[in-house]
């Protein structure tokens, strides 16, 4: 979708459409009130008829108003004008991108102030909001198929008002939102991805491919020989019962000077997660493609770095590999050896997880970091404590635990934190090695914490535990992108 950001209301658009909030109270205002002198009160009729709502959620598309050169007006429920929370602003948002899809407009045309909708935020923050929804609701997966199932978004063009003294901020944050919105589609993308073609060795691609079209980013692939050389005897313990090579992607962003020091996002990126030996269930394992979705994140995170180009240095480091059971694979109560020289016995194989992830984050000492986050779809207890609505975060700094958490409010992309108390430790005690990599079922979530806690102790460490937020069953199964507008936010507020 083309964006562009004025500061003066286009009188005509043609083959357009303008998207008017509807406030409630007696009188209408704004927008709605200038169409409806211009049209002889089309909207108030409208309103009284009960075709148009101020309700969250509602919209009505009016079409060809007497005297108002737009070929579509929708009126979109807005509620009490200047009085919204910022969920509430969203889900105006979603209404009207679902509204606009819904229809044949080519070209949107939205005013945008702060005082109209949630008065505690900025323009720029609804400026963002508004392209990111609008973008958003234009994603569709076709990679797999033959033909496009459905007819592409017919709105190509999305024009957004806002007044004089804002609009170079509004310009900068319409551009935000529009990397942003692209980052979670990327995640989407490789995310909804089957398992037969999305392997370590097309991630591996994947991350050649974003180096070689953008400047500031470098991508260097480790294989398994080299991994072998490290050390990484957990790691390549979970690839050993699949044909798929595993992979240990590092893409480098570099938007400051080499001195300052790198954040890192490490992306758990298991590309089929059948359990191993301790195999899962056979019911629903489809979705245990969408165990690379932390991985895929950290390929949106890095794509919308490329697009924004902030001043920060980012390294995104993805820890791929899949999970099959083999006459070569891992065995329940094997020992393994990690890059660290700490011990593991493997008292499940299902807990693969973390096992690629404690090499990798001893792998990423190397680059001195000044924090690092990883994301994961790593445990089912995650989704138990916290379902579906946000990420569990744990760490090991406090700051950098509540800025994540801070990040979620401001997207609406949530994240909450649960506590990595010492007394969970315990759990992990292994009669045969340094600790088990499970820790029995009471706080799983936690014990995985625990676990990966082990092998941060040297940088600010947070995990963010997405195994519930990053996609979704049922009718409408996909990947959501998640947390791709957290991490984002996190990001640019270090730049
Ligand atoms: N990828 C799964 C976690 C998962 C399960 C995410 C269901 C989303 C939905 C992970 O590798 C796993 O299997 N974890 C185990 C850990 C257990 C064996 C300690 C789990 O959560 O059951
Ligand atoms: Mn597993
Ligand atoms: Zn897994």
């Amino acid at each position: 979708m083309e964006l562009s950001v004025v500061a003066s209301a286009p009188v005509k658009v043609a083959n357009g459409c303008m998207i008017v909030p509807l406030h409630s109270g007696r009188k209408l205002a704004g927008m709605a009130e200038e169409l409806d002198k211009k049209s002889q009160k089309a909207i108030s009729r409208a309103v009284k008829r009960g075709d148009a709502k101020s309700e969250l959620g509602e919209a009505v598309t009016l079409f060809e108003l007497d005297n108002v050169n737009i070929e579509r007006v929708i009126l979109v429920g807005a509620e009490k004008a200047g009085d919204l929370t910022t969920s509430q602003y969203r889900l105006f948002c979603q209404a009207a991108a679902k509204s606009l899809s819904d229809n044949a407009a080519g070209t949107v045309v939205v005013h945008v102030s702060s005082k109209q909708f949630a008065a505690t935020e900025s323009t720029q923050w609804h400026v963002k909001e508004l392209v990111q929804a609008l973008i958003a609701q234009q994603y569709m997966f076709t990679l797999h198929e033959r033909q496009e199932k459905a007819a592409p978004p017919a709105c190509k063009k999305c024009i957004i008002v806002v007044s004089k003294a804002e609009l170079s901020s509004a310009k900068k944050a319409a551009k935000i939102g529009k990397a942003v919105a692209n980052g979670q589609a990327e995640a989407r993308n490789l995310g909804n991805l089957a398992a037969n073609i999305c392997t370590p060795h097309y991630l591996a691609k994947r991350g050649q491919a974003l180096a070689k079209k953008n400047p500031k980013l470098k991508t260097k692939i480790l294989n398994e020989q080299q991994m072998e050389k490290l050390g990484m005897g957990a790691f390549l313990s979970v690839s050993r019962g699949s044909r798929q090579p595993a992979k240990l992607i590092c893409m480098e962003y570099q938007g400051a000077s080499s001195k300052s020091k790198p954040i890192v996002l490490l992306g758990k990126g298991v590309t089929f997660d059948t359990g191993g030996i301790s195999i899962k269930p056979s019911a629903s394992m489809d979705e245990m493609k969408f165990d690379m979705c932390g991985a895929a994140s950290v390929f949106g995170a890095m794509q919308a770095l490329c697009e924004i180009s902030p001043s920060i240095n980012v390294i995104g480091v993805v820890a791929a590999a899949e999970n099959m059971p083999d006459g070569d694979a891992s065995r329940p109560g094997d020992v393994v050896t990690t890059m660290s020289g700490q011990s593991v016995e493997i008292l499940n194989t299902d807990a693969e997880g973390r096992l690629v992830l404690c090499d990798a984050l001893t792998y990423i000492e190397r680059y001195k970091p000044q924090a690092v986050i990883d994301i994961a779809t790593l445990t089912g207890a995650c989704v138990v404590a916290l379902g579906k609505v946000a990420s569990g975060v744990m760490g090991n700094d406090k700051d950098l635990t509540q800025a994540l958490v801070q990040s979620g409010q401001q997207t609406g992309d949530l994240a909450w934190e649960l506590p990595l108390f010492d007394e969970y430790q315990k759990q992990l005690d292994s009669n045969f090695a340094d600790m088990a990599n499970i820790g029995g079922s009471p706080a799983g979530a936690i014990t995985a914490g625990c676990f990966l806690s082990r092998f941060a102790a040297e940088f600010k460490w947070a995990h963010l535990d997405i195994a519930g937020v990053a996609w979704q069953s049922g009718a409408g199964k996909g990947a959501s992108g998640r947390p791709v507008p957290l991490l984002l936010n996190y990001l640019l507020s270090k730049a």
